[in-house]
């Protein structure tokens, strides 16, 4: 039988999918520290990952590998060219999670827009004696503009939200999409420059890579209205921290919600004396439904790329399908 680890606890009934097909280490426990990692990784034919870092080290020291299956749509936590190298194969597992990601980007920023963290914190800390004409005031969503940076499927998602908003949409990406597309969205593309100029909010959807290492910093966000909101849910690192954190401690924008961190869990702990700034665990994709969603399509990704199962040899979502045929 062969050998897989699922380095991260995951839905029961998902390891004893898992377990009708292969012998399976599961780690129960805490995130394995790297080097444990790659021991138990070691004498493996496949992996289930949840963000854990796979490189050159890792691959060169289980030469059974042959699958890394991701619980998660971004895939930055694996080195593709080491990948490519050993002949492993990457999956990932993206779509399942498009709608509820979008809907979270919504929820962050009109949290964000209408300081609803920041208002929630007032009342539970028993400061609300009176209601004032100037409590509390934010900035509007409907009829405003929305810049999407990162017009992939998750960007289409949240762009779509905006058409009952009655917003403006406008958006940034490496190519334009289809026309159609744009027409569905009444979608207008923009350069990254006169996008962080014009919009109201400003959502962040790209996949990190080192081209959008800090697509946001200092001089993006210098470009941004005083009245606008960043959201960001794609990753950490897309966003300079720093500079972001700057940039709300000087009301140099109005507010921020972010749900992903540069070293994240190991978070910046300035953005925690900041109140115009909505702070979360990387939920994004977070309900139950597609949580599920998720951890069976890597189980499905896994199982079809070690050979069994109904797919076998054809994994839905191959990263590099390359290996496949060699
Ligand atoms: C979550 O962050 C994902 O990439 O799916």
């Amino acid at each position: 039988m062969k050998k897989v680890l699922v380095a991260r606890p995951t839905f029961p009934d998902v390891i004893e999918r898992l377990k009708q097909y292969f012998e399976v280490d599961v780690n129960e426990g805490e995130v394995l520290p790297q080097d444990e990692f790659a021991r138990r990784l070691a004498d493996k034919d496949g992996a289930f990952t949840a963000g854990d870092v796979v490189g050159e080290k890792e691959l060169a020291g289980a030469p059974n590998l042959k699958v890394v299956a991701n619980m998660a749509v971004g895939y930055n936590n694996f080195d593709m060219h080491a990948f490519d190298a050993h002949e492993v194969l990457g999956t990932n597992t993206p779509n399942v999670l498009n709608e509820t990601t979008a809907d979270f980007g919504w929820a962050l920023m009109m949290a964000a827009a209408r300081r609803v963290t920041e208002s929630e914190h007032f009342l539970r800390a028993g400061k609300w004696n009176k209601w004032s004409f100037d409590s509390f005031l934010g900035v509007d969503v409907y009829g405003s503009t929305l810049g999407v940076i990162g017009m992939g499927r998750i960007g289409q998602a949240l762009a779509r939200r905006a058409r009952g908003f009655d917003m403006r949409v406008i958006y940034h990406n490496r190519s334009r999409v289809a026309p159609e597309i744009e027409a569905e969205l009444n979608a207008e593309y923009a350069s990254k420059e006169d996008l962080l100029k014009r919009a109201d909010h400003v959502a962040l959807v790209v996949p990190y890579s080192k081209e959008s290492h800090h697509t946001i910093g200092a001089a993006e966000i210098a470009l941004m209205k005083r009245t606008a909101t960043l959201t960001n849910i794609a990753r950490g690192g897309i966003v300079d921290d720093a500079a972001l954190i700057e940039a709300l401690r000087d009301k140099r924008i109005a507010a921020a919600g972010i749900d992903v961190f540069e070293g994240e869990p190991n978070f910046n702990p300035d953005f925690l004396a900041l109140e115009n700034v909505v702070l979360t665990p990387h939920i994004a994709s977070a309900t139950e439904a597609t949580r599920r969603a998720m951890a069976n399509l890597a189980a499905d990704n896994l199982i079809a790329g070690l050979g069994e199962g109904p797919r076998a040899g054809n994994p839905p979502n191959a990263i590099n399908p390359g290996v496949l045929r060699k």
